[in-house]
């Protein structure tokens, strides 16, 4: 019975590695991200994804979550089926962590969650083998902030158009429950605060996604609102998508407002060039990507998961890879033009 046993056990175990490697002896990672309809998520980091995992001759399965979280749970079970040596997850609800993290440590398989940071308190501290690769959320709000609060102090006697020395604004903030959305939200008004301005809020909009048409209608609403929509100085947005959005807005109502966006997509640094947005913050997708995949590579291997890079995980608890983010002015959006 014994003899048995060990006979099954070697078998499985032997099953267990062949399924780790492809035919090639290739790493493969298996990856997700939460909707190809979000334009930082698909045209900036997706891409760059892919590019990177040629460069690094690993395979990159990559799959579309379509914005639904049981979708991506039932990929991640597949993913696992197939035997991949390592895990790059893009959320779709950043409170579903543990589910994710759960399948991951059930197979022994290393997780790098990306983008959106898991919201569940002491989650990440489940399991040694997962790790977060995304940004700072705040440090977005704070630079918009700061960016916002210059310009305002520049260009006063005419932003501030009811005279009131207190800034009107609008905020379209995407996501509810996004760290990147709440965060941002919270920073860039307070540096109004902080510098000793007085704000009011006009109107606040949190989409369910971070969406261009959904921002645009919502803008065509504020701007024909007859309570306020004469007296908008400032439209802040919590990503450059939500930008295009209002500007195109603006531009059928031929009612132009300072715009503030975050993500510095190509588009965006076009817009700033023809003075039709004020400024962007930097959202570094591409070395979101770079960290996402390395991590994932080195820990399929084993290694400790920063080996060979400049990455530093942080001991805070929060195991995370924080990339910077870069205010994005007139003065400097062609050094970000490739
Ligand atoms: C943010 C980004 C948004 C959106 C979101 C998706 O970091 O600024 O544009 O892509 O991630 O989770
Ligand atoms: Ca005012």
């Amino acid at each position: 019975m014994k003899k048995v046993l060990l006979f099954v056990a070697v078998i499985l175990i032997g099953l267990g590695f062949a399924a780790c490697k492809q035919d090639d002896g290739k790493i493969v990672i298996g990856a997700n991200i939460y909707t190809y309809g979000d334009n930082f998520m698909n045209g900036v980091v997706r891409p760059e994804l892919e590019r990177y995992a040629e460069e690094k001759g690993i395979t990159l399965d990559i799959v579309d979550s379509e914005n639904d979280q049981a979708k991506l749970n039932d990929q991640v079970d597949v993913f696992i089926s197939k035997g991949v040596d390592a895990l790059a997850i893009n959320l779709v609800d950043p409170a579903a962590a543990s589910t994710i993290i759960n399948k991951a440590k059930a197979a022994d398989i290393p997780l790098i969650l990306f983008n959106k940071e898991a919201t569940e308190a002491g989650v990440m501290a489940t399991y040694d083998k997962v790790w977060y690769v995304g940004t700072d959320s705040a440090e977005a709000g704070v630079i918009q902030g700061e960016m916002m609060v210059a310009d305002w102090n520049l260009n006063k006697a005419t932003w501030d158009k009811n005279g009131d020395n207190k800034v009107q604004y609008v905020l379209l903030k995407g996501e509810p429950g996004h760290p990147d959305a709440e965060a941002r939200t919270t920073e860039s008004v307070k540096a109004f605060a902080d510098a000793g301005i007085e704000v009011e809020q006009l109107a606040i909009q949190a989409s369910t996604t971070w969406n261009t048409g959904e921002a645009q209608a919502t803008m065509q609403s504020w701007l024909s609102n007859t309570t306020f929509g004469d007296n908008i100085e400032l439209v802040i947005s919590n990503n450059d998508g939500m930008a295009f959005g209002a500007y195109a807005a603006m531009e059928e109502a031929n009612i132009f407002l300072p715009l503030y966006g975050v993500d510095a997509l190509t588009e965006a640094l076009t817009m700033i060039g023809d003075d039709e947005m004020n400024g962007t913050v930097l959202n570094d997708g591409v070395n979101q990507a770079r960290a996402t995949l390395d991590l994932a590579i080195n820990a399929a291997q084993g290694k400790d998961v920063t080996e060979g890079t400049d990455w530093v995980v942080k001991s805070d608890g929060t195991k995370a890879v924080r990339v910077a983010y870069v205010a994005v002015t007139k003065a400097n959006y062609q050094d970000f033009l490739s």
